[in-house]
């Protein structure tokens, strides 16, 4: 099993570039499920869910093959779909298979996809996803772990949403634009990946207004034709790397990015001491030499992101003084900490609150990755501290950060992949 190997204590600085947005990517390539025809998306990113997602696709019979030449490229051809069902060993790999419900159940009047089990961060139901396609006239069952959802045509509803539930109102999007008349969610995500949906889908044909707020109105077509379309930047890759220069810099520029999808964690970096700038597609951090402690609550966007809690933790742990780090999406997403104790941080877990009391130095460790950001947690914690960390199980790291090893040496970092 591969592991990384991480020297730390060193200063990073210069340039690193942000790859595609997986979580733009992964519901854009179920949503191509709707469309007729050849799709193809660029600005994809290297990770490993985008291949899980592709085979979703495959074992669909649909065609879905790099466009060649351009590794950050996918070509669809959605015309040889056979099959409509998404099995238990694709789905329980990723959750964010269930996003082939809606476009499978909206253009095909059927589907069937595995039920998808809790994961490290928590429970992860999917019931207002299906009390959505439920009131838009869809027949929902449950037989063998799998979700049956069936429906001649799906008629346009009024949803509203108990929570802001990302993928539940991506489901809910791609149910609506093939829908009989007009669907209005309520209480709608507003994560910028949803407007980057929306944005495809209504270049695909699809009538969408609202995408970004909290109202969202769909008036459902007859079709969707196929297109190119390129994926926003990855926000989350964004600010892991702003925060790589917050806890080792020297200066560092994350480019090809979008800071306006980062305001809160900016904001909140300037807040500990560091010197933060932006231009319209970068950002530049220069780091200071311990940071203050700032306390966040993660929340649905604009809030701070939950997918950058582990990473906030990783720079508090060096703070002077004790900062509070509240959880407030997922109901175990603390995973990271028992490992960043191993490595000497002073951490104290109340429910969903962890209170974190900075260290000068936080020493190297054999640690264990569990998530895709607990993962990156314990790189940045492993670049900051002193003499060598270890990560196993890095196959977490992998699903969602595009060539991170090779990224993080061109700033300087010594870190290598080691084999069991
Ligand atoms: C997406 C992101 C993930 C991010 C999360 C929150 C993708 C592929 N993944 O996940 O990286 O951490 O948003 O920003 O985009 N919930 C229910 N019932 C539902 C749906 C959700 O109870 O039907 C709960 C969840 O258990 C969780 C909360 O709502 O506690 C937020 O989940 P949701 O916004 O749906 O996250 P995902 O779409 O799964």
């Amino acid at each position: 099993m591969e592991k990384l190997k991480i020297t730390g204590s060193r200063v990073l600085s210069g340039s690193v570039i942000t790859s595609g947005a997986k979580n733009a990517a992964l519901p854009i390539l179920a949503a191509t499920i709707l469309t007729e025809g050849r799709t193809r998306l660029f600005n994809v990113p290297g990770v490993v869910d985008m291949i899980t997602m592709r085979k979703i696709l495959q074992n669909l019979g649909v065609e879905a093959k790099e466009v060649e030449g351009r590794r950050d490229a996918v070509e669809i051809n959605i015309d040889s779909l056979t099959s409509l069902e998404a099995p238990y060993d694709l789905v329980r790999k990723m959750r964010a298979s269930v996003s082939v419900l809606g476009p499978m159940l909206a253009k095909y009047g059927r589907a069937r996809v595995s039920m998808p089990g809790g994961c490290a961060i928590g429970e992860r139901p999917i019931d207002m996803h299906l009390a959505a396609f439920s009131k838009m006239g869809a027949k929902i069952e449950m037989n063998h772990g799998y979700v049956e959802a069936s429906a001649k045509r799906l008629r346009g509803a009024e949803v509203c949403l108990d929570y802001p539930t990302v993928g539940g109102t991506e489901n809910t999007i791609c149910a609506a634009v093939l829908a009989d008349g007009v669907t209005v969610i309520d209480n709608a995500a507003r994560e910028p990946e949803i407007a980057d949906l929306a944005a495809f889908l209504n270049k695909a044909g699809a009538k969408i207004e609202g995408a970004g707020t909290s109202r969202i109105e769909i008036e459902g077509v007859a079709s969707l034709s196929g297109v190119d379309y390129t994926i926003m930047p990855d926000r989350i890759e964004a600010g892991t790397y702003a925060i790589v220069g917050a806890l080792c810099g020297g200066e560092v520029v994350v480019q090809n990015c979008n800071p306006g999808h980062l305001t809160v964690l900016l904001e909140k970096l300037a807040e500990a001491g560091c010197y933060v700038s932006a231009t319209d597609n970068s950002i530049t951090v220069r780091g200071c030499k311990r940071p203050r402690p700032v306390n966040i609550a993660t929340h649905p966007y604009p809030g701070f992101p939950t997918d950058l809690q582990a990473q906030w933790m990783a720079l508090m742990a060096f703070t002077e003084g004790t900062s509070i780090v509240r959880e407030a999406v997922f109901e175990r997403r603390f995973m990271h900490v028992p490992e960043l104790r191993r490595m000497g941080a002073e951490i104290r877990v109340d429910g969903d609150t962890a209170a974190v009391t900075g260290v000068e130095r936080l020493v190297g460790a054999p640690v264990m990755a569990t998530d895709i950001r607990a993962s990156a947690s314990l790189f940045l914690a492993g670049l900051a501290a002193k003499n060598t960390t270890i990560i196993s199980r890095i196959y977490h790291l992998r699903r969602g950060y595009e060539r991170i090893e090779e990224k993080l040496k061109g700033l300087g970092a010594a870190v290598e992949t080691v084999d069991d």
